[in-house]
């Protein structure tokens, strides 16, 4: 049999951290919630921040989605991790297919976790905002999506 995915797919499918939810009413807990519309998998992804210094000390996930998509959204929990949200806004779904070298036609499945980081950090503001009165920041759009 061809070997269709790169071992870190596997490994991050067979074992893939960080899996579990965080209370989405904690303030500091940040909720991205997206779906891929071609293939309706849908992926949640949670951080929680340190609202003195903006930055991500925790973060999970939960897919309802391939073997690729579950991947995506393990290594995106470890990257975010540690980072500032300013940051993980830059990450590219295409950079985590390239860590683990997802085939082109699976290349959607990454694209969901760097939406549901983008949805995560705003909706994180977005109750940031909403606690300090400032209503100028839209709500997560994603949330709608699914
Ligand atoms: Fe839909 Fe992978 S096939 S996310």
């Amino acid at each position: 049999l061809p070997r269709l995915y790169h071992e870190k797919v596997i490994d991050h499918f067979n074992n893939p951290r960080n899996v579990g939810s965080f209370d989405k009413n904690d303030p500091a807990v940040g909720t991205g919630l997206v779906g891929a519309p071609a293939c309706g998998d849908v992926m949640k992804l949670q951080i929680k921040v340190d609202d003195t210094t903006g930055e991500i000390l925790d973060a999970c996930f939960k897919t309802f989605g391939c073997g690729s998509a579950i991947a995506s959204s393990s290594v995106a929990t470890e990257w975010v991790k540690g980072k500032q949200m300013e940051e993980v806004l830059t990450i590219k779904n295409t950079e985590i297919a390239k860590h683990l070298s997802l085939p082109p036609v699976k290349l959607h499945c990454s694209m969901l976790a760097e939406d549901a980081i983008k949805a995560a950090v705003k909706d994180y503001q977005t109750k940031r905002a909403k606690l300090s009165g400032d209503s100028e920041i839209e709500p997560a759009e994603h949330a709608a999506k699914v």
